[in-house]
């Protein structure tokens, strides 16, 4: 069966390419949704590319995926500092799931060192810009 992915984009990830261009550099989401539609396609699997401004969203969109996905990756953004909600959703689907940041946050402001929703994923990928997503997909996808 065609594996299908899941990919959460949290908060002003809709602004990368002109956004902290010093930190996240200047590729878009777009850019990183087309690469990574590259490799599922070479895989022979499928990907859905998402992203909210809105926890609630996000919630839902975690919540829908199950029984339709087999992995999830999420960039939860700053939400990732504050959200139990998103941390509770990730637990109750039961789908195994990559927490990634293109920067690393743990070379970067202390409040970003605390990752709350990492702690109901699998694992976490931080620091290497657009391809912490590929990594994630490759794991998922072996
Ligand atoms: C980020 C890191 C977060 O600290 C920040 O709030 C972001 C982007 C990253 O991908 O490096 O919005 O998740």
């Amino acid at each position: 069966m065609k594996k299908k992915i899941l990919i959460i984009n949290g908060p002003n990830l809709n602004l990368l390419g002109e956004r902290e261009i010093d930190i996240y550099g200047k590729i878009t989401l777009r850019q990183i949704k087309r690469k990574l539609e590259d490799y599922a396609r070479e895989k022979n699997a499928e990907i859905e590319f998402f992203q909210s401004n809105y926890e609630g969203e996000i919630i839902e969109k975690i919540q829908q995926a199950r029984k339709k996905f087999h992995g999830i990756i999420i960039n939860p953004a700053a939400l990732s500092y504050t959200s139990y909600s998103i941390l509770d959703a990730i637990k109750a689907v039961n789908i195994p799931c990559i927490e990634v940041h293109l920067s690393n946050i743990f070379a970067r402001e202390n409040f970003r060192k605390n990752t709350i929703t990492a702690s109901a994923c699998k694992g976490l990928i931080t620091g290497f810009g657009w391809k912490s997503y590929l990594l994630a997909l490759v794991y998922l996808l072996s």
